[in-house]
């Protein structure tokens, strides 16, 4: 059977900046970004970007459309054996169900403010209605597992049609529209009053405002964001062509998601310094102070509407990501139809994801023996902060000694300076830098 492939370059890195843009970049960078006191915070991720991000997004492609292969199998074709880092593949699909289960219920969340601008609800409700929307639908078990439901079934619906039908086609549309409104948003941001404080805020670093936890979370979100560490680039890049080159390709969507992070956190704190509120706000920035102010703005309904359109979008596609990595894992080595595949790990993430929508009521109290976390906070930080990273430090180790000097010629197109630091920043840079993460993490979660 043959294999199916994005019907080009473009293609490919639209679904893979799909991927990549989500959730991470417009809710979780502005937070973290906000808690961690901006500009230097901002610097440190930018680096994170630069020095692990691109040089491990590129193995992952290479790995990827070398072996034209699923996340497991990929390891075994270009080591040229069974080998036993295909246990990577192993751990990177634990993380996409982990990830999916959680991912889709805060997909859920967004749906939800999506439905409630559509209803025009914001306009007519006091601040603080607005500012318990959160809370309540948190204390509605049944909303939040119908919601869950809706975004798994769009995210399955999408999978199931195959890469050039279903992801390719979807991420054509969503991924434009997604910066189209982004613009948007942006342009009409300019104009506010908390614009220049928010420059300020992002651009001019104060490293008196940095903590070493604050580094530590900058390069757990650079995997995050750049969807590293678990397949999903491996399993896109698994459907480019062998002719496309790899490193224009991996810049341009690294530096798409890098762009659209920055864009959303400029947006986002011209807002939040139009109205004089906290920009420390946490994780609940996006959906207990945005609404709020974007009610005071002017045209307040399309605001609002658009705003919450775009991250639906986001987070769809990177969702069919997570999917496809499991999809594409199961449909070949258990060589069964993508239907059944589609409509088996559905079920069992839809299930697994009810834990993590049952956590915010029913099993709050609920919390993991020796973890001390709920279900849905469990998964979150074991994968963004243990599985991602560990995934990554071995992919690069991998690359960087396994496959060695001739696939850093191959990926950079001759042997020279840039292929000998892609070689020795998989080898030892990447690797230090990662490793010294999770030691710090480890200890401090001991
Ligand atoms: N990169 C996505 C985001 O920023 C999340 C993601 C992680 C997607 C890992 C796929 C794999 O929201």
């Amino acid at each position: 059977m043959l294999r199916a492939h994005w019907s080009g370059r473009l293609a490919f890195i639209l679904a893979a900046a799909g991927s990549a843009v989500g959730l991470g970049n417009i809710w979780k960078f502005p937070y973290i970004t906000g808690t961690n006191g901006g500009g230097a915070f901002v610097l440190i991720y930018l680096l994170c970007i630069a020095v692990v991000g691109v040089p491990i997004f590129m193995a992952e492609l290479y790995i990827g459309q070398k072996s034209q292969a699923n996340v497991v199998e990929s390891f075994n074709v270009v080591a040229e054996k069974k080998t036993a880092w295909r246990s990577i593949g192993w751990l990177g699909l634990v993380s996409a169900v982990l990830i999916l289960s959680f991912y889709s219920v805060v997909g859920g969340w967004v749906l939800d403010f999506l439905f409630r601008s559509v209803s025009g609800e914001f306009l007519v409700e006091t601040e603080s209605e607005i500012q318990s929307t959160l809370g309540i639908l948190f204390q509605s078990p049944v909303r939040q597992l119908i919601l869950h439901l809706f975004f798994m079934v769009l995210c399955v619906l999408i999978v199931f049609r195959g890469v050039q039908k279903g992801l390719e086609r979807w991420n054509k549309i969503l991924m434009p529209g997604l910066l189209i409104l982004l613009l948007l948003m942006f342009v009409y941001s300019i104009w506010l009053d908390g614009f220049s404080k928010s420059l300020t805020f992002l651009f001019a670093p104060d490293f008196s405002a940095l903590t070493p936890a604050g580094v530590l979370e900058a390069v757990g979100h650079a995997f995050f964001t750049l969807s590293l560490g678990m397949g999903a680039i491996i399993t896109y890049g698994s459907y480019l062509k062998v002719s496309e080159r790899v490193v224009p390709t991996a810049l341009a969507v690294a530096g798409l998601d890098t762009l659209v992070a920055l864009i959303s956190g400029l947006t986002i704190f011209a807002v939040v310094f139009s109205f004089d509120m906290e920009a420390k706000a946490g994780p609940t920035l996006m959906f207990q102070t945005l609404p709020v102010l974007f009610a005071k703005l002017p045209a307040a309904y399309w605001v609002s509407l658009f705003f919450f359109l775009l991250v639906s979008f986001a987070a769809l596609t990177s969702a069919v990501s997570l999917f496809e990595v499991v999809i594409s894992y199961w449909e070949e080595a258990k060589n069964t139809s993508r239907a059944r595949a589609c409509v088996l790990w559905g079920v069992i993430i839809y299930l697994m994801g009810m834990l993590s929508a049952l956590s915010t009521n029913v099993l709050a109290d609920f919390k993991l023996p020796i973890v001390g976390l709920t279900f849905f906070d469990f998964f979150d930080n074991l994968t963004s902060q243990y599985f991602l990273p560990i995934g990554g430090l071995l992919i690069s180790l991998f690359f960087g000694w396994k496959l060695s000097a001739k696939a850093c010629e191959e990926i950079t197109g001759a042997k020279g300076i840039w292929s000998i630091g892609l070689l020795w920043t998989a080898r030892i840079i990447a690797p230090v830098a990662v490793g010294i993460v999770i030691l710090f993490k480890i200890l401090e979660d001991l």
